[in-house]
C-alpha cells in the first residue's frame, strides 16, 4: 500500500480536475463531491493529454484531440479513434485530502507510452 495525498480536498472543486506527477501523468477528477477518480493522463489513441479535455455528465472524458471518449471508473474507451483502455488508479478522500495509489492499478489497461513530441 502506498497511499499518497496529493492535494487537499478544497484545492479541488467537484467537476474539476488536476493532473500530478506520481511517476507517471495521472489525471485526478473530482467527479461529485464525495467521489474522485484517477486515471493515466495519456490518450491511448496519440498520447495526448487527457487533463486538457472536457468532463462530460456522464463520468467520461471526451479527449481534446480527437475526441475519443473515455469512462472514468473503468478506463473503457466508449468510441473510436482509441480502442484501447487507459489505467484506473486507487483514489479516494480521507482526513480532507485527496489520496492515489499508484500502487492499486484497479483495471488491466497496459501504461500508454510517452508521447512522441
Ligand atoms: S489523441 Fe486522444 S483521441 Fe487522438
Amino acid at each position: 500500500m502506498a497511499w499518497k495525498a496529493i492535494a487537499d480536498l478544497d484545492q479541488l472543486e467537484e467537476g474539476d480536475m488536476m493532473l500530478v506527477q506520481l511517476g507517471e501523468p495521472v489525471c485526478v477528477v473530482r467527479l461529485y463531491e464525495d467521489e474522485v477518480v484517477a486515471v493515466h493522463n495519456t490518450c491511448t489513441h496519440q498520447q495526448q493529454p487527457l487533463n486538457e479535455g472536457y468532463l462530460q455528465d456522464d463520468d467520461t472524458l471526451i479527449c481534446p484531440a480527437h475526441n475519443s471518449r473515455f469512462d472514468l471508473r473503468t478506463g473503457e474507451p466508449l468510441g473510436i479513434p482509441a480502442v484501447a483502455p487507459i489505467p484506473v488508479y486507487a483514489c479516494k478522500i480521507e482526513d480532507g485530502a485527496i489520496w492515489v495509489d499508484m500502487e492499486q492499478q484497479l483495471n488491466d489497461a497496459a501504461i500508454p507510452h510517452k508521447p512522441y513530441h
